[in-house]
């Protein structure tokens, strides 16, 4: 039997992750459209990897104990993590992971994504090594199984990414060069979003309007290749009534909610350049584009003056769009 080698508390070690933001593309993107994310790195997953000496436990704000007696709601980390052991040639023994988050849990904000890629980074560094981004990707997409059911593989890759890339399922993400740094306020409607039941609610709707839900992907498709050119020449205005339209398709196959839509609307009136949900819809999270820093702390305090429990800005660095 491998065991790794007994470390002293010292040398424990840290994973980490940042969280996702989806600026076009969710739900197409399952259906084969193109999508554009980026990481959204000013919340963070840290994992820590403790020795202990009992059989591999988890520590964070839902639990504290031996993994097999987790609830059902890690499990999807727990079989990443297992499987990272494996694949590192370790057992499931004398390791403790601790794990701390500052991302709020299913906001369309790539929590789960970003809690496994940080156990993953953080258990290879236990062991003394580093996950090629293949395997990575391998091992936090048994994590988002759990989460999304058929996962197009966005949330991995936007998580462990340093730059905003333009993503098509099956398919290696390429680095999109934005032109200039933009300026988004990302809020949190305080609704809960279940990416599974969304994703579940997408194809049943499908079945049922297959044309109409087509055509709004396929339209959905065509607005990501008009962001990706509206980035890459820095042409903000247009950026913001792609993102708005996209919005308009997002209510129509049915993931937008109506906190949401009353949110998007005080960011437009705010003087938001355009608007919409991020990540899997029904609550969740929403984002603005903003003209600048200045109508960016103007968006925020209007959203939330009209009920957003928290509101980040947030910058697409020029140095995150190599
Ligand atoms: O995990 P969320 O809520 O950010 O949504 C993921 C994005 C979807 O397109 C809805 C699903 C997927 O697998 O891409």
């Amino acid at each position: 039997m491998k065991v790794p080698v007994m470390k002293s508390a010292a040398q424990t070690v840290k994973g980490q992750a940042g969280g996702k933001l989806i600026l076009i593309g969710e739900h197409a993107v399952v259906y084969g459209q193109p999508a554009i994310a980026v990481p959204f790195d000013c919340l963070k997953v840290t994992a820590e990897i403790l020795p202990t000496d009992g059989p591999l436990s988890i520590d964070c704000r839902f639990y504290s104990g031996p993994v097999q007696d987790a609830p059902d709601l890690l499990k999807g980390i727990v079989q990443c993590a297992e499987e990272t052991i494996r694949k590192l040639d370790g057992e499931p023994f004398g390791i403790m992971i601790r794990l701390t988050s500052d991302l709020p849990l299913g906001r369309g904000l790539g929590s789960s994504a970003a809690a496994a890629c940080a156990i993953v980074r953080g258990l290879y560094r236990y062991f003394g090594k580093v996950a090629s981004h293949d395997a990575l990707m391998a091992l936090v997409n048994i994590s988002e199984v759990f989460a999304h059911g058929t996962p197009s593989g966005l949330d991995a890759e936007a998580v462990a990414s340093e730059h905003a890339i333009w993503f098509r399922k099956g398919e290696k993400p390429l680095p999109i060069p934005v032109a200039a740094p933009m300026t988004l306020v990302v809020a949190d409607s305080g609704l809960k979003g279940d990416t599974f039941e969304a994703v579940k609610s997408v194809k049943t709707r499908l079945q049922s309007a297959p044309e109409k839900m087509h055509q709004s992907f396929s339209r959905l498709g065509e607005l990501a290749e008009e962001a990706r050119r509206a980035l890459i020449d820095g042409a903000i205005e247009p950026l913001g009534r792609i993102f708005n339209e996209a919005q308009d398709e997002l209510a129509n196959i049915g993931v937008s909610h109506e906190r949401l839509d009353h949110l998007i609307k005080a960011a437009r009136e705010a003087g938001a350049l355009g608007a919409k949900l991020t990540g899997s819809g029904k609550g969740g999270c929403l984002f603005a584009l903003a003209r600048d820093v200045l109508e960016a702390k103007k968006i925020r305090a209007a959203l939330l003056e009209a009920g957003a429990c928290d509101a980040w800005l947030f910058t697409i660095r020029k140095d995150m769009l190599r």
